[in-house]
């Protein structure tokens, strides 16, 4: 089984993970997984805070040689603007916020822990706590690729903009996103992306939208139909459902097949020319996202995520100020105004993390070379 923890605030001093039960043997990419970081903190629409970060990875245990042991691996990505607020931090001056921002975790956290200060929910309730998951889902990234899966994303939709991807091969796909400051591969609707988000952010208002998050060269058999939580649908959902403000997850083109015929939805099978008498079957269509009865079909795994709109806006919302029982407006904070292709990174991530541990799961091991072994049977 994979596991792993975050811990940190968003003005702390850093973001810490710790990864446990890679197997032994892993090669630890460093780059690969500082360009995650920085493909994490782009996109067209960020707020300031992301001119302040350089995101780089520190690997502080679990990791020899540039392999990994098989012992718990240790991971930090510091906060740059830490150096701004270490001084507040330390006095305990830290500005307070008794005014609850509506689509925060603010007002449940406060009543929660029965605060006077939304400061300790919102420190930690901030989506700064996904640069820590996107390391460590570049770790699991690196084991996917030893075995020819790849992990992709794009966007589909921001503020009601809905793209039409062209009708290419997932990495071709990535590529068109990987080259777009929205990670939209259709370029017309990457222009109205861009132009709804400066509209927004004219208005002083923020958006949301869809990215879907693809992985290729799986085996069949990753998770299982016999229990609950062992389906990898499932699976996936939770770990993408995670992230701050995705609201919405479905495998393949879910809410759209709701809408279809049985005959309409369902993949057909084929026989193709191949010899071997699994390998043989092929599917013209993918509309089951890849899973079929909890488990991965052979096909790619495609997960498709709603991101609400970013709820701190330059226009406030009503509020109430818990201090004095007064109707308040909220005051506005440093934020994005669209984090959409920042979200689909992080998306990968957890697809990522998901799809490793059901890798794991199926193939045991602890070391790489057994996984390999294991997987030739
Ligand atoms: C990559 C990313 C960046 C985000 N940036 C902001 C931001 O700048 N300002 C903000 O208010 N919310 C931002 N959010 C969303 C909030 O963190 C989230 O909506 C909030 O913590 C409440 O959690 P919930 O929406 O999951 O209920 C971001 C989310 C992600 C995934």
């Amino acid at each position: 089984m994979l596991r792993f923890l975050t811990a940190g605030e968003s003005h702390g001093p850093c973001l810490m993970a710790i990864v446990e039960g890679l197997p032994a043997g892993l090669e630890v990419d460093v780059e690969a997984i500082n360009r995650d970081l920085a493909r994490r903190q782009g996109g067209y629409g960020r707020g300031g805070r992301m001119k302040i970060e350089r995101d780089k990875v520190e690997v502080l245990g679990g990791v020899l040689y540039s392999k990994t042991i098989g012992a718990p691996v240790s991971l930090r990505v510091e906060n740059r603007d830490w150096a701004n607020w270490r001084e507040r931090w330390a006095a305990g001056d830290l500005p307070k916020l008794t005014v609850p921002r509506p689509g925060h975790a603010d007002y449940a956290g406060m009543v929660k822990y029965g605060l006077d200060d939304a400061r300790p929910i919102l420190e930690r309730a901030s989506a700064r706590e996904t640069a820590a998951r996107v390391a460590v889902g570049a770790l699991a990234k690196l084991l996917l690729a030893e075995f020819g899966v790849a992990v992709g994303s794009h966007v589909a939709e921001i503020g009601g903009v809905v793209a039409q991807a062209p009708d290419l091969a997932w990495p071709e796909l990535w590529a068109l996103a990987e080259s777009s400051d929205v990670r939209c591969p259709d370029e017309a609707a990457a222009t109205r992306m861009r132009e709804a988000i400066d509209a927004a952010r004219e208005a002083g208002d923020s958006l949301g939208g869809v990215f879907v998050v693809a992985a290729t060269g799986l085996p069949v058999g990753l998770g299982s139909h016999a229990q609950w939580d062992r389906r990898l649908d499932a699976r996936l959902a939770q770990a993408v459902m995670s992230i701050p403000a995705i609201k919405g997850v479905e495998i393949g083109p879910a809410f759209e097949n709701a809408r279809l015929s049985g005959t309409q939805v369902h993949d057909e099978f084929e026989i193709s020319n191949l010899q071997s008498p699994f390998s043989n079957v092929t599917r013209p269509s993918n509309r089951a996202g890849g899973i079929e009865g909890g488990m991965t079909n052979g096909e790619p795994v495609v997960v498709r995520a709603a991101m609400k709109p970013i709820p701190t806006t330059v226009t406030p919302l009503r509020s109430v100020d818990l201090a004095t029982g007064e109707e308040a407006a909220t005051q506005y904070q440093r934020a994005d105004v669209c984090a959409v292709p920042a979200a689909s990174v992080v998306g990968e991530a957890m697809v990522a993390w998901g799809l490793a541990d059901a890798l794991v799961e199926k193939l045991g091991g602890d070391s790489l070379d057994e996984m390999k072994r294991r997987s030739r049977r």
